[in-house]
């Protein structure tokens, strides 16, 4: 056993190359949470597949994704790093909690309500069960903390309920209740400065997109929209620009650029140049770790069935103390 504090546990549909967004919203947690807990980190290709159009893209997007957590830190000595779908003892699990989950339940959630909205012509019954999925992720790892963005707070209160409801129906603690832990960071706003980034609007920077690609997106960025003429003043508190400073400049040009906006003494476009600068000398180490990483494939998927190795061994203890709970036969 390690000394940690404790399992993390989180999960991230396949979603490809990861942007700034996923990155300072998600993924740098991640990294920082493998100090103190012990890491499992999934991407989630079942849950994936109950919003897809298409699965032509999913090992694609599975493994770039798995590349950009590498490059960001993920160490998987330590940490277990794997793809949801390689451990099936997770859908077992989910049919066992699928037993004392009330449909009013599931049909009552927003997350639900809100799919259904988007996707009528798709209402499928894994689309119903998604959140008992995701209890089944959490729970086959006995994991005691998730990290997650406040939309998921719904899924990770079900989750609780579900484990409350497991134990008891069974008379067993087998299942852990986990803690939600609230990924607390602005929302990352994209280049239209009025959606939150995403991949689906393309108003998202790529981690892994070249210099040049960067700084050419950097320079696409809309400001403050009352500032017309170069000789104009602007609002920094309105600009998505001046945002982005605060992530990836240091204190004084943040300062400067707070001062000099305000009073017509720099312009977007000199301020953005700053801004593409900054950002690629950030991501600089992120990319050459990427490279080296994207050399070797067969390396990254080996890390990944490693992963799911590490976690099958886990999961198959806690099926077989589920199994024992409710009295199945051996
Ligand atoms: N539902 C989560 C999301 O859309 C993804 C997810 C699936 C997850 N299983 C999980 C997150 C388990 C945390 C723990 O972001």
């Amino acid at each position: 056993m390690s000394l940690k504090k404790g399992r993390v546990f989180s999960g991230a549909r396949p979603t490809g190359r990861q942007h700034l967004g996923n990155y300072l919203g998600a993924i740098k947690n991640y990294v920082a949470l493998q100090d103190e807990y012990d890491c499992v980190y999934c991407i989630v290709d079942l849950h994936a597949l109950t919003t897809l159009e298409t699965t032509l893209d999913l090992r694609n997007n599975t493994y770039e994704m798995a590349l950009d957590w590498l490059a960001a830190g993920i160490r998987p000595q330590e940490s277990i790093m794997f793809v949801q779908s390689q451990v099936p003892q997770v859908t077992e699990l989910h049919t066992y909690l699928s037993m004392v989950t009330p449909m009013g339940k599931l049909t009552d959630l927003p997350t639900f309500k809100e799919k259904v909205r988007e996707q009528p012509q798709n209402v499928n019954y894994g689309l119903l069960g998604y959140p008992v999925l995701m209890a089944a992720d959490i729970t086959l790892y006995k994991s005691h903390l998730v990290p997650v963005g406040v939309d998921q707070a719904p899924h990770l209160e079900f989750t609780r309920e579900t484990v409350r409801s497991f134990n008891y129906r069974y008379n067993t603690n087998v299942l852990i209740e986990p803690q939600m832990k609230v990924t607390e960071f602005p929302k990352i706003i994209g280049l239209d400065g009025q959606q939150k980034m995403s991949k689906s609007l393309n108003n998202h920077i790529e981690l892994a997109s070249t210099p040049e690609e960067t700084t050419q997106r950097v320079m696409s960025m809309v400001t403050d929209p009352a500032r017309i003429r170069r000789t104009d003043p602007g609002n920094p508190d309105v600009c998505n620009v001046y945002s982005m400073h605060k992530v990836f400049s240091s204190a004084d040009e943040v300062n400067m650029v707070n001062v000099e906006c305000r009073r017509a003494g720099i312009g977007c476009v000199d301020c953005k140049k700053m801004l593409a600068r900054n950002m690629n000398a950030s991501l600089a180490p992120f990319r050459e770790r990427r490279e080296e990483f994207a050399r070797n494939p067969d390396g990254v998927w080996d890390v990944l069935h490693e992963g799911a190795g590490r976690a099958r061994a886990i999961a198959a203890q806690t099926i077989a103390e589920v199994k024992a709970a409710i009295g199945l036969a051996e």
